[in-house]
Formats: structure tokens, C-alpha cells, sequence
């Protein structure tokens, strides 16, 4: 009985690793990954929702893939993830030969709904083979937050020294341009306890790193599976005694990992920076296996927009911040998104962005042109930033950008660094690893050297990356 499963990712880290579990769920049930989506009874797009590109490009390739179906009318459509919350039935509409729509907060539902189409398609009397033919139509988007409680065991990462961990689900906040809070349902975080579980696995899997996962993750711990959690009065009260029972928050947190698991490093995405506090600094500061790189998405430098955007910060309380984080960890390398071109923004709160970047000097910087998005606060404002003039901007920030990593880059030269070895280069003999505070870097060996923490001195700079030899 052939059961194949093809899967495509697109959008964030937090898709791509809902994908690896998604696959765990499926093989557990007895389907096989296909490698091409030819090969495959049941093709699924885990879709991102974040900006209007993401769509399209999603849209274009299930419209692709609905080619196959006209030669084989058994295969199985699915679009799971952030476009299915956002979209439900009207993704018919544009793609009639899709036959599931499911939500993030579904994912766990999906062996049970891929069940219930091939009961539908065999009842109907379409019965053939192990599928049945033609469209049997589900949706499936409305549960509030994924029920942790039901996460699958069987699970899958993908093979390698680094790993992505999710510890809480969704979003609270309410950002003027963003989807996510649409998409992804309120906040949940994850038991401490299991997210160590996991990281323990890992670690006896061979896993030198992980990321820990979330959209805010510095919230994590405010809502737990069971409803508890430091949200209520009572809940601040027992995280500030500090006794032993206290509510873990995302500080504890990684100081429980550090202590409680042998993983050599740690990362976490992503941070905003109203929940980042010095008690965070502290807690990167203190603990060993937590790496000196934090992701900070200040998304604008204006006052004026980031009121407009419902950030909760001004310009001033975001580089205060960073002041504190630096006399914490000194050598911390720091990145970011900002959109250009949100609703109203000026020539000057553009100039306030571009003062921001030069005054932090970012290791790496996202630069996102704004676009609306159905169902948020700001689409409802005119989208009034002509094209050109995003262009330019998206333009202006990209070579600031360059021209500040180049010389950051430049630094590192004659210096000697730790790089965690994550695999092969592109050409034989080389070898790509990060440093702690992520600049990647290429070192040549002809022994290998996957999943090793060596000694590189840095000799020269590419565009991007650095070159050192082994010391
Ligand atoms: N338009 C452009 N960029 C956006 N982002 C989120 N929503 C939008 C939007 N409507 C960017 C933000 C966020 C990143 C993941 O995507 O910068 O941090
Ligand atoms: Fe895209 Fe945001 Fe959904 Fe991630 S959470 S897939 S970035 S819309």
C-alpha cells in the first residue's frame, strides 16, 4: 500500500521545523518522503502568510503542481501553515484541485484529516486504488493554539550538528503590519521539562547547537498547556521570590539548559525587544553554552512609525537596551529586520532609521519592504510609500549595511576564532562553520571535520564570509 508524502517549506525557521515534525508525524504513520513531488500520493505546501511575495510565490507553485493531478487524479492537495489560517476556503477558489487546507494550529491533526479524504473520495464511489480519485474538500483552521498536549512522539530533525527546538507557539502582540497573531492564534509555551527532554535527545543524537524557537521568545513561560503561567499577578509574584517553584520565564529557561543539558550552543529567534529586558542580558551573560549573538528586530528607527507600527519602544529605549545587553556581553553581535516604506513614513523617519543602523552597527540586517496584508491594523491605512521609493530605500539600507559588515568583517583579520564545523563546503576540501556570534566562516582540512569546534585563525574576507586556516 504506497503512501508517499512530498513537502515543501516556505517562510521562517518556526515553518521549516513544524515541516521536520510534520514528516516525523507522517512517517510514523507508515508514509515514505518523496523526493520529488512526481513521486508523491500526497503533496503538502507549509505556506507563510508574512508578505505578499511568500504568497504569491506559494500560490504559483501549487498551481504547478496541480499539472500532476490532471495525469493522476488520486494525488492528494494540501495547503497547510499560515496561508491556510489566513485564506480557509477561499484557497479553492483559486486553486480548485486542492483538496486540504489546514492551520497551524492543525498540524497535528493532519494524519487523521488526510484519513478522512481518502474515506471521502472511496465513499463517494471514486474508490480506486489506495487513495480514490478527484477532490474531497477539508478545512481545517479553527482551533485557537496548537494543542501542545497532543504533540506527536515520533519526531524528526534534520540529520546534522545544528537543530531547531520550537518552545512556544504564537504570538500576543499586536504589531500594526504583521499577520502572525492572525495565523499562528495565541501564545503557548512549551514545559520546560520537555523542551530539555528533547534537547537531551538531541545532544545524545550528536547535535553540537541548537536554536530555540518561537515568535517572541522572550515571552515564553506567560501561558503554559495547563492555563498556568507568569501572566496573572500571581505568576509575576512567584518568578520575582525566585523559590524553587517558581515559574520558569525565558531567562530560566536557559539557565536550566545550560545546566541541564550538554549542549554546546545555543541560540534563540526571535526576540522583540519590548520583552527583552536586562534580566535576559544577565542570563546570556551567565550562561556558557549560550551564544554571544542576539537577534533584535527593531523594524524602524522613528518614533513616529514605531508608534504607527504598535511596537511598544521608542528609538531611545531600543539603543538603551543594547547599551545594557553590550556591558553584559561585551563581544555580542547583534542583527535585525526593518521594513521601509510602512504607511506615512517620511524622508525623515527614513533618516531615523538609517541614524539607528549607523549607531548599532548590526552584523547582519533584514530589510523587508512593507506590504499590507489583509486583516491587520495597517492595511487599512493607504499604503502610500510609492514603489520607486521603497526600492530606493530597501536600496540605501542594503549598502549601509554592506559597507558596515564589510568593516566588521575586515576586524577579524589575524584574529583567532572557535568555529563549530556544520558540514562540507561548496568545493572539495573545505569546510563551513560558524563562530559563536554567527559570522560563518570557511577553513580548508583534508581531514573532516563535520560537527568539530576547532581553532581558526581568520586570514582573509569574502563578500560575506570569512576564511581562516586551522591554528
Ligand atoms: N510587510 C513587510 N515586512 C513585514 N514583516 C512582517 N510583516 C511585514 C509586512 N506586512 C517583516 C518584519 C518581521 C519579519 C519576519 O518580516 O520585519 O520582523
Ligand atoms: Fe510566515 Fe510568520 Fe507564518 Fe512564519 S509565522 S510562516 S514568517 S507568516
Amino acid at each position: 500500500m504506497s503512501k508517499t508524502v512530498f513537502l515543501q517549506t516556505y517562510g521562517c525557521q518556526m515553518n521549516e521545523r513544524d515541516s521536520e515534525e510534520v514528516l516525523g508525524m507522517l512517517r510514523a504513520q507508515g508514509y515514505e518522503i518523496a523526493q520529488r513531488p512526481e513521486s508523491a500520493d500526497v503533496i503538502l505546501l507549509n505556506t507563510c502568510s508574512v508578505r505578499e511575495h511568500a504568497e504569491t510565490r506559494a500560490y504559483g507553485k501549487m498551481g504547478e503542481l496541480s499539472e500532476i493531478k490532471k495525469e493522476k487524479p488520486s494525488l492528494v492537495l494540501g495547503i497547510i501553515g499560515c496561508m491556510a489560517k489566513l485564506h480557509q476556503e477561499a484557497i479553492f477558489k483559486r486553486l480548485p484541485s486542492v483538496d486540504l487546507v489546514a492551520g497551524p494550529a492543525e498540524l497535528y491533526d493532519l494524519p487523521y484529516l488526510l484519513a478522512e479524504i481518502q474515506e471521502k473520495r472511496q465513499s463517494r464511489g471514486k474508490g480506486q486504488g489506495v487513495w480514490g480519485e478527484g477532490n474531497a474538500k477539508i478545512v481545517a483552521v479553527d482551533r485557537a493554539f496548537r494543542p501542545l498536549e497532543h504533540k506527536p512522539q515520533a519526531d524528526y530533525h534534520k540529520p546534522g550538528v545544528i537543530a531547531f527546538v520550537t518552545i512556544m507557539e504564537g504570538c500576543d502582540k499586536a504589531c500594526t503590519y504583521c499577520i502572525v497573531p492572525k495565523t499562528r492564534g495565541q501564545e503557548i509555551s512549551r514545559w520546560p521539562e520537555e523542551i530539555i527532554g528533547e534537547m537531551n535527545r538531541l545532544v545524545n543524537a550528536g547535535y553540537q547547537e541548537v536554536t530555540l524557537l518561537g515568535q517572541n521568545v522572550n515571552s515564553y513561560g506567560k501561558r503554559f498547556p495547563d492555563g498556568s503561567g507568569y501572566q496573572g499577578p500571581l505568576g509575576r509574584l512567584r518568578l520575582l521570590e525566585n523559590d524553587p517553584d517558581a515559574l520558569v520565564d525565558f531567562p530560566q529557561l536557559l539557565r536550566l539548559i545550560d545546566r541541564r543539558t550538554n549542549i554546546k550552543r545555543v541560540r534563540f529567534t526571535t526576540s522583540h525587544p519590548f520583552d527583552a529586558h536586562e534580566r535576559l542580558f544577565q542570563a546570556m551573560a551567565e550562561c556558557k553554552s549560550v551564544c554571544e549573538s542576539l537577534h533584535l528586530p527593531v523594524q524602524s528607527g522613528s518614533n513616529r512609525i514605531l508608534r504607527a507600527m504598535r511596537r511598544g519602544y521608542t528609538a531611545e529605549a531600543y539603543l538603551k537596551k543594547i547599551e545594557s545587553l553590550r556591558a553584559y556581553v561585551p563581544k555580542v553581535s547583534l542583527s535585525t529586520d526593518i521594513i521601509v516604506g510602512f504607511p506615512g513614513e517620511t524622508q525623515e523617519d527614513f533618516q531615523a532609521t538609517v541614524r539607528l543602523m549607523r549607531e548599532v552597527r548590526y552584523d547582519n540586517a533584514y530589510i523587508f519592504k512593507y506590504s499590507p496584508r489583509p486583516g491587520t491594523d495597517a492595511a487599512s491605512r493607504e499604503d502610500d510609500v510609492p514603489r520607486e521609493v521603497k526600492e530606493a530605500r530597501n536600496q540605501a539600507l542594503l549598502t549601509l549595511q554592506e559597507e558596515i559588515i564589510h568593516k566588521k568583517l575586515h576586524a577579524f583579520e589575524g584574529r583567532q576564532v572557535e568555529i563549530l564545523v556544520e558540514g562540507a563546503g561548496k568545493i572539495a576540501g573545505q569546510w563551513f562553520g560558524r563562530t559563536r556570534g554567527n559570522h560563518g566562516v570557511i577553513v580548508e582540512s583534508p581531514k573532516p571535520l563535520g560537527g568539530r569546534c576547532v581553532a581558526v585563525r581568520i586570514a582573509r574576507v569574502g563578500t560575506h564570509t570569512l576564511f581562516g586556516d586551522l591554528t
